[in-house]
């Protein structure tokens, strides 16, 4: 039987003209499990614990991810930032975005902070996330960044695992930013924010 060849994957700058077209890359995802959080003591000794948890009903993202029209403003926004943007492109076969990486210069807090590192479904778990993870740590230590920070939710089990295994550390969780967290297992999933931090030498 006949293997379909690999795509030969190429990962340059992010053009204005690739803005529009970075709805070939499909960011959504699904997931049985997600990091429930427990909480304990009150006021400020308040203590939360992420532990994974299996779901009655798989979530889906959705299109929560997706490159909306104010989200492509946004990151057209950035690439007129010029040096101050590190955004790149993976593209399989010279022709399809199958990848995107979206990093911006933080000068007041010495940081910088990833808007966007997104694989499309069909091109996860082959390294890609890993190469641009790599590129983003190389143009952070070029602008002398102390740390790169970034978010992701606890419904986000693959990112979290992913910004782990990169040697990220879990900094800090919000769990008014997208909606009022309640800990009633009946209650829709309301997302927490997770703030992961990878620190430079
Ligand atoms: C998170 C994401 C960027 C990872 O990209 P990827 O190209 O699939 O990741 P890679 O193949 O480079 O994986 C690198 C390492 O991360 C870990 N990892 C990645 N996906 C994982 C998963 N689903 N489960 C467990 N570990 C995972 C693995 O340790 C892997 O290394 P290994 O294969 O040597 O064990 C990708 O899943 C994605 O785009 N998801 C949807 C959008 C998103 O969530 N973006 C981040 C938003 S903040």
């Amino acid at each position: 039987m006949l293997m379909p060849e690999a795509p030969i994957l190429e990962i340059r700058p992010l053009t204005a003209e690739d803005i529009p077209r970075l709805s070939e890359i499909r960011p959504t995802y699904r997931t049985d499990t997600i990091l429930a959080i427990e909480h304990s003591g009150s006021g400020y000794q308040v203590g939360w614990r992420l532990t994974e948890r299996r779901l009655a009903q798989p979530f889906d993202k959705g299109g929560l991810y997706d490159f909306t029209p104010e989200m492509q403003q946004n990151i057209r926004a950035r690439l007129n930032r010029g040096e101050a943007a590190y955004q790149r492109v993976a593209v399989a076969d010279g022709q399809r975005l199958v990848g995107v990486l979206d990093m911006l210069w933080q000068a007041w807090n010495e940081t910088a902070f990833i808007y966007n590192l997104m694989i499309d479904l069909d091109f996860r778990g082959q390294g890609i996330g890993q190469r641009l993870w790599h590129m983003a740590v190389r143009a952070a230590k070029n602008w002398n960044a102390r740390a790169i920070t970034l978010e992701t939710q606890q419904t986000n089990i693959a990112a979290c695992r992913f910004y782990a295994r990169m040697g990220c550390r879990l900094v800090g969780l919000d769990e008014s930013l997208y909606g009022n967290y309640t800990d009633d297992p009946e209650s829709p999933i309301v997302e927490i924010a997770l703030f992961w931090a990878y620190t430079l030498d």
